[in-house]
């Protein structure tokens, strides 16, 4: 499975290296073999070499240039980054931008080979319009995005489950995972208020492949949990197997 932490604006360059550095520890420590992401803040990037990989929360469809307040690939290189989160709701709804620009991005970024985990998911107004509705607008989330890339990962982020503390019911969750199944075979991460009183029951779905997680990772402690609950149900997985 694949447990993300999105820290958001949050954490400073030291306080990123500790929250990595306890993560890390407790990953050896507990036989933890899933796969772990954290996304610091721009300026808290590092090289990091262990089981946590290090992600950016977003770069510019460029190695360098005159692009004000955005950073490059070669920022990311600097500290061997080689993963990226791409249409993220804040970014598509507080910063504005466009299907058209996260398109370009993701090209972009693809074309250099990085791992991508791209953010889809609609506004409560949306989802009140009714099932029809809410899948066309995440269908338009699609549109340009290769969804047979190899090094693809896909969230589904209700944007009013983010940082409301309200989620989808399990069976919700569910339900809309099997429908985005249908349309890429990349794993597909829940995120939206997963809390450490939620995750087991979300990272239990069939459907789920792992979660991304603000504000409850901002809490080492509980995320080092999250991904203690995802090794679980993958031991639990192989047993009954056998
Ligand atoms: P919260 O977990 O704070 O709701 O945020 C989710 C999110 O935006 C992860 O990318």
């Amino acid at each position: 499975m694949i447990i993300a932490a999105n820290l958001k604006t949050n954490l400073t360059r030291k306080q990123t290296s500790e929250y990595v550095d306890e993560l890390e520890d407790f990953l050896n420590k507990n036989k933890i073999s899933q796969e772990i992401l954290v996304f610091p803040a721009p300026s808290s990037l590092n090289t990091h070499s262990g089981k946590v990989t290090i992600g950016t929360q977003n770069a510019y469809a460029a190695a360098n240039g005159a692009f004000t307040g955005e950073i490059g690939q070669d920022h990311l290189d600097e500290f061997c980054v080689k993963t990226i989160l791409i249409g993220h709701s804040e970014r598509r709804h507080v910063l504005g931008e466009t299907q058209e620009e996260l398109v370009k991005k993701f090209n972009y970024y693809k074309e250099q080979g990085f791992k991508i985990v791209y953010c889809i998911g609609e506004p409560l107004e949306v989802r009140e319009a009714g099932n029809e509705t809410m899948m066309k607008y995440i269908s338009a989330q699609y549109e340009g995005i290769d969804t047979d890339y190899k090094n693809l990962i896909i969230a589904y982020e209700p944007v009013w489950a983010i940082g409301t503390g309200l989620t989808p019911t399990l069976q919700e969750i569910e339900t809309i995972h099997k429908e985005l199944k249908k349309k890429s075979s990349a794993p597909l991460l829940y995120g939206g208020s997963v809390k450490i009183t939620n995750a087991n029951d979300v990272l239990a779905l069939k459907s789920v492949d792992g979660i991304l997680v603000g504000s409850a990772a901002l809490n080492v402690k509980n995320f080092c949990s999250m991904c203690e609950y995802a090794q679980n149900i993958e031991n639990k997985k192989i047993k009954e197997n056998i």
